[in-house]
């Protein structure tokens, strides 16, 4: 099929719930993807956030041929190798205390685990959230999303659920109480346009949260796994959340959600639950192994420290060359520009640098 008769195909029969480019992609290397007639494009944001090592890397992908011929499907309620290789490795590079794991296939769900532990480990139902914050579209995350145009359509959401100002100490002293089972946060925010909160916030979350009883769920889906030169966001602020949420690039573009906290905290959950048809799918699993392993292998966190302080660095000194930058945000390579004019119709036009670019609107 060439581009055209894609295209036709996906118009007519795919809902259209995406804001699209026109770029069809067929194939990926690296940075870079190519169209069916094999033109090239550099791929500015890596497969939304999934190709943490690149497109079809090849120790990635010789681990998902491999497992799928031996096995693809090997559901939650019995054992298997393949997950249980990953849930080592897991454990190897999740911060002391994160015992256990709840696998999922999204960001989302990573986040619905999150939600629903929390009420049931605190027995209380009060979750505060971050204005700003994007959390996913399921209606529980949904609920915790800050954006009235994912909102508002689909009221009533959950409830329990209120935000408040993002970086603000005094606000947060007001809402979170010994009625919250958790404040949930993005260390940094990403879809609000890559916010990096004041020094002092979460440390004040932390004690807060300390204080009161209440549980802190760190949804790292966008801002873990090396984006930032550490591990974790979190670890630049010096906190230890209770709960994490992780997905995007663990399994280089397979389907993966994971929510992670001590022992205590999963127990709250008795058997039966919390499941997921799909959720530890030895494919996954084998792809999520090999991705962790290139990642640590290739130094892709130092990586993203290193180039990122340079790129920050080059975007800094063009904010104070061209009038057109109005700021520079984020850390590693988690890193926001903010320009002074519309840049929207730049990522509209096909050339070279087309396909995915964010912007704010699409980062979701
Ligand atoms: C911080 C954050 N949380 C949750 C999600 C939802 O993840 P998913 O689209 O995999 O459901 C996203 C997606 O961009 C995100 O950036």
């Amino acid at each position: 099929m060439n581009s055209t008769e894609i295209r036709t195909i996906e118009d007519a029969h795919l809902a259209k719930f995406y804001a699209r480019k026109p770029v069809t992609i067929v194939r990926g290397t690296g940075a870079l993807v190519f169209d069916a007639e094999g033109n090239e494009f550099v791929d500015c944001a890596g497969g939304y956030g999934t190709c943490i090592v690149g497109h079809a890397h090849p120790v990635v992908a010789e681990a998902i041929a491999q497992q799928a011929h031996r096995l693809i499907s090997c559901h939650g309620s019995t054992y298997n190798d393949t997950r249980a290789t990953l849930l080592s490795k897991l454990a190897s590079i999740l911060p002391t205390g994160f015992d256990q794991v709840f696998l999922s296939n999204s960001g989302t769900e990573a986040v619905e685990c999150a939600i629903k532990l929390a009420r049931k480990s605190t027995g209380r139902r009060k979750i505060v959230a971050v204005k700003g914050g994007f959390h996913g579209k399921t209606h529980g995350a949904l609920s915790a999303t800050w954006e009235s145009k994912y909102r508002k359509s689909f009221e009533p959401l959950v409830p329990g659920f209120e935000h408040i100002p993002f970086g603000n100490v005094e606000a947060a002293k007001a809402v979170i109480s010994n009625e919250t089972a958790a404040v949930l946060i993005e260390p940094i925010q990403g879809e609000s346009g890559i916010r990096v909160p004041p020094p002092d916030w979460l440390t004040s979350l932390r004690d807060l949260t300390h204080d009161v009883g209440a549980l802190i769920i760190a949804d790292e889906i966008q801002s873990g796994f090396g984006r930032t030169g550490r591990m974790f966001a979190c670890n630049h602020f010096k906190i230890n959340p209770d709960i994490l949420c992780l997905g995007k690039g663990i399994a280089s573009g397979l389907p993966i959600g994971v929510t992670a906290a001590s022992e205590k905290i999963m127990s709250s959950m008795t058997v039966g639950e919390h499941t997921s048809t799909f959720g530890g799918n030895p494919v996954v699993c084998a792809a999520a192994t090999a991705t962790i392993k290139v990642f640590l292998e290739e130094h892709l966190m130092e990586n993203a420290a290193n180039v990122g302080a340079y790129f920050k660095d080059q975007l800094l000194a063009m904010q104070r060359e061209l009038r057109i930058v109005r700021e520079v945000r984020g850390l590693g390579l988690m890193l926001g520009v903010e320009m002074r004019f519309d840049v929207t119709q730049f990522f509209r036009t096909p050339s070279r640098m087309a396909y995915s670019c964010w912007t704010l609107e699409e980062m979701s």
